[in-house]
Order: C-alpha cells, then sequence, then structure tokens
C-alpha cells in the first residue's frame, strides 16, 4: 500500500507518525506525501484546542472528492481526536473508514490492511498500556535530530486541558528501553535527542502526581545515563512541570554538559487566582522561584514557555500580572494560545466568559512583548561566538545551512566543504534579524 500521512498538534503526535511511518514501511508499504497516488491516507489529529480539531475534520471531509473518484481508497483518523470522538467522527463523517485512538496506535498497519482487504469500518480507542513500547523502538534512521517519547498520557488534569482524557494515565518506559533506543538512534548518525512526554520530569514517578522529593528525580538519573552515551551530542526535552524541578534534577542538568540550557517551562498565567482554576499547584510567585533556583545552578540558561490568554473570568488585571510575569522572566520564545473550551474538561463547565476580540487583543500585545524582547537579546549576541548543531541548508536561502545554539536560537551560516549534519561547530555572530541570527563559520 502507498500510505499518506499527515499530522496535527504536538511533537508527541509528530513523533508517532514518525513511528507509524517506520512500521508501515517494515510491514512493506510505502509512504508519500502526495495524496493523489495513495491508496491510504492516514490523519494523526489533535484535540487541545477546537481550531486544531476542526482543521483536521475540514481537511477530511474535502478529501471525499478524492474517494468519489478512487472508491478503493482508505482514509482513517487516528490519535487525540479519534480518541475524543471515536464512533461520533465515524458517524459525522460518512466517507471516514476508521478510527483509532491513542491506546491502539501500535495496531495501526494491521487495521489498516484489514480494513483495505474488508471494507468494513472499524473504532479502535481502548486504553492500552502496549502503546508504550509498541511506539517506541521504530525510530527513523538517518538524520541527526531523534525523538523519544520517554512518558505517555498525562495525570495532572489542567482545568482547562484535554490532554489526561485523550492520551490516558501517565506512564513512563524503562530507563533501559529508553538508553537502548538513545544508544540505537546514536549509532544510526543521531546527535541530538529529544526527550518528549507530557510532563518529562514525572518520568519514572510511576503516575505520583506529588512533586518529587528534593533528592528523588529518576529524570535526573535518565539524563545523566544518557549524557554518558559516546557520540551523543545534545540533549533537549520537553515539556517539564516547574514543581518537579527537585535540587536532584537541578544538579543532573548542571552536571550534564550535554543536556541543553534552554528550559520550555509552561506558566500558563501569572495570576494566582487564575492558576488556581487552571489546577497549576503553584503561585506565580512559586514560578519565580524556580527560575531564580535554575538561573543559578545554570549560567546562560533560556527560557520559553506557554501562556493561555482569555481563561473565564481573566479580568485586565489578572492579564496584567501575566504580562508583568512573562516580561520579568524575560523569555526567549512563548506560544500564546487563545482559551478554546474543550467538551469534558473541567474549565468547560464555566461559560467561556472573555470574548474573542479581547483573547485577539492580549495575544498581540503578548505577542508584541515578545518580538521587542527576542530583537533585543538576538542583537545582544552580534560580535559573540557560539557554538551550532548543523541542521542542514536554510529553507528560505539555498546558499546557507541553519543550525540551533544550546540556548535554542536559530542560526544562519554559509556551510563550508564538507560540512555535515549534526556536526558542531562555532559561529562567529555578525548580524541579527527579528526572529534569528546571521553569522560565519570560524
Ligand atoms: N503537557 C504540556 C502541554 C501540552 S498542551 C505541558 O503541560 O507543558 C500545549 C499547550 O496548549 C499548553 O501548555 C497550554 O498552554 C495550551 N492549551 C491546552 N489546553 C488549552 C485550551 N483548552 N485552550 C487554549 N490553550 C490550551
Ligand atoms: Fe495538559 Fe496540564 Fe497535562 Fe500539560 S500538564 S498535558 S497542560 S493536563
Ligand atoms: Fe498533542 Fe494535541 Fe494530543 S497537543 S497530545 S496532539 S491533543
Amino acid at each position: 500500500m502507498v500510505v499518506y500521512i499527515k499530522t496535527y498538534g504536538c511533537q508527541m503526535n509528530e513523533r508517532d507518525s514518525e513511528a507509524i511511518g517506520a512500521r508501515l514501511i517494515a510491514s512493506g508499504h510505502r509512504l508519500t506525501c502526495d495524496e493523489t497516488e495513495a491508496d491510504a491516507l492516514l490523519f494523526n489529529t489533535c484535540s487541545v484546542r477546537d481550531a486544531a480539531e476542526r482543521k483536521a475534520k475540514g481537511k477530511i471531509s474535502y478529501l471525499k472528492k478524492l474517494k468519489d473518484r478512487n472508491p478503493e481508497l482508505v482514509i482513517g483518523a487516528v490519535g487525540c481526536m479519534a480518541q475524543r470522538l471515536g464512533e461520533k467522527l465515524l458517524d459525522e463523517i460518512p466517507h471516514l473508514d476508521f478510527v483509532v485512538g491513542t491506546g491502539q496506535l501500535h495496531r495501526i498497519v494491521g487495521i489498516l490492511e484489514q480494513v483495505r482487504r474488508d471494507r468494513k469500518r472499524i473504532c479502535s480507542t481502548e486504553e492500552s498500556a502496549d502503546v508504550l513500547t509498541g511506539m517506541g523502538d521504530h525510530a527513523a534512521a538517518g538524520g541527526a535530530f531523534g525523538q523519544i517519547a520517554i512518558t505517555r498520557g498525562c495525570n495532572r488534569f489542567c482545568s482547562y486541558c484535554i490532554v489526561p482524557y485523550v492520551r490516558g494515565r501517565e506512564i513512563s518506559r524503562s530507563e533501559s528501553d529508553v538508553v537502548d533506543e538513545a544508544k540505537r538512534l546514536v549509532d544510526g548518525g543521531v546527535r541530538e535527542i529529544l526527550l518528549l512526554g507530557q510532563n518529562v520530569a514525572a518520568y519514572g514517578l510511576n503516575g505520583n502526581t506529588r512533586p518529587p522529593e528534593e533528592n528523588v528525580s529518576p529524570f535526573g538519573e535518565l539524563l545523566e545515563k544518557l549524557n554518558a552515551i559516546d557520540g551523543l551530542l545534545r540533549i533537549r526535552y520537553t515539556s517539564p512541570y516547574v514543581t518537579y524541578f527537585s535540587d536532584r534534577l537541578i544538579a543532573a542538568l548542571r552536571d550534564c554538559e550535554k543536556v541543553c540550557r534552554n528550559i520550555h517551562l509552561p506558566v500558563q498565567s501569572g495570576s494566582d487566582r487564575i492558576l488556581k482554576a487552571m489546577n497549576r499547584q503553584y503561585t506565580a510567585q512559586d514560578y519565580l522561584r524556580y527560575v531564580d533556583k535554575l538561573r543559578a545552578a545554570l549560567p546562560g540558561v533560556t527560557f520559553s514557555t506557554d501562556v493561555i490568554v482569555g481563561f473565564p473570568d481573566e479580568t485586565d488585571e489578572d492579564f496584567a500580572m501575566t504580562r508583568d510575569l512573562l516580561n520579568r522572566v524575560g523569555y526567549s520564545q512563548s506560544f500564546i494560545f487563545k482559551y478554546s473550551p474543550r467538551p469534558g474538561a473541567r474549565s468547560a463547565q464555566r461559560p467561556d466568559s472573555v470574548p474573542a476580540s479581547v483573547k485577539e487583543e492580549r495575544n498581540q500585545i503578548l505577542l508584541g512583548d515578545l518580538a521587542a524582547r527576542v530583537e533585543k537579546m538576538l542583537a545582544d549576541q552580534v560580535g559573540s561566538t557560539v557554538e551550532v548543531l548543523a541542521e542542514g541548508v536554510s529553507r528560505r536561502n539555498e546558499n546557507r545551512w541553519t543550525g540551533r545554539t544550546d540556548s535554542n536560537f536559530v542560526v544562519h551560516f554559509e556551510p563550508r566543504d564538507g560540512l555535515k549534519e549534526g556536526d558542531l561547530i562555532k559561529i562567529r555572530i555578525r548580524r541579527a534579524g527579528s526572529v534569528s541570527l546571521f553569522g560565519e563559520i570560524e
């Protein structure tokens, strides 16, 4: 079969799609980027905001015309929205052949082959721990960048969030599993590994929702093991929940030279009242204390974050506190989301009281602050020399390559002969753009 896969949502979904693709190839199928030549179209969907669901549904509905032309074509929805809606999605979209949830992704090849053969519609959304290992050891070969999902699911139940409902309870892969997969990736040429989880810092805590004691952090121990792998140059991770930064974990971050000094630390809001309503288990003060601690232990560390604007009842005053916190921390990147009520999540029981226009206004204000801050952060680096892991030819200019610094700034530069993806090189920064840096190899 020739299969087309389209992915919506987060890096976890990207990783899952990669694993699905690898499994299809291993079973003798072929992948394509051209939906018109495919025998099967797979949509790996996201439920985190209403817009994400509408996008995938719109695309699948639109493809009815392909199916009209080619009745043999199989169309399937997998992932988070598939999990949330199940049979309802089959009812809603009559030309959809199957729905496979997040707990059954490891069975996808068999299901696809079965649908193609029997032409019967299938809905499979049971939760299963098998997906943990089933989606693991199929990392794509080639390339210098690899991703490993070290945990799946989430136990935090932030009141706005659908993830715990569509991804199930939090489970961690064993340390030896993760280390073995990392070694395999490195043997295959990978130089940078990104560890994924809804709360990576809860790795190995067996789903316990209490933050770890000062001296406990299986995640810290995992980082130390990975740090010792020869040939691996960089380790990144996303996202950790702020209160899980025990002293033990911070010590590991300090001692592991391969672990990048850039932390994606979702804050969501700077107002204690809103944080409480979100069921985030910290105050703005608590959050800032962790930031101070991390800065003290990790010189030069940069932070990025996620923020929600327009949570139910968010006042101008609440928003001002968020804005103030963002400026105080001085994030080098922030992802700002307009609140979207998710049926099933607790906050959806309250009216979505902040008008769309106000959400948009708050969004724009934070984007403006971010742009000004980033411009300054980039300008400050002109004249300095930074270490960059080469990623390959720039998408915008084929004479240039791009790479990233340890602190996650994007750098464009002219390549030298023999430069390979995954090489670590020193770049002298000559010029700053509005979102990236430009320099030359030293
Ligand atoms: N597990 C990650 C976040 C996953 S969802 C973490 O906690 O770090 C990514 C981001 O989407 C969240 O951090 C939040 O800012 C945003 N988000 C989640 N649910 C949302 C909703 N209902 N409306 C708007 N934004 C939402
Ligand atoms: Fe959602 Fe909160 Fe879990 Fe992140 S930690 S996935 S925001 S419930
Ligand atoms: Fe990711 Fe969206 Fe699912 S953000 S975990 S793909 S709901």
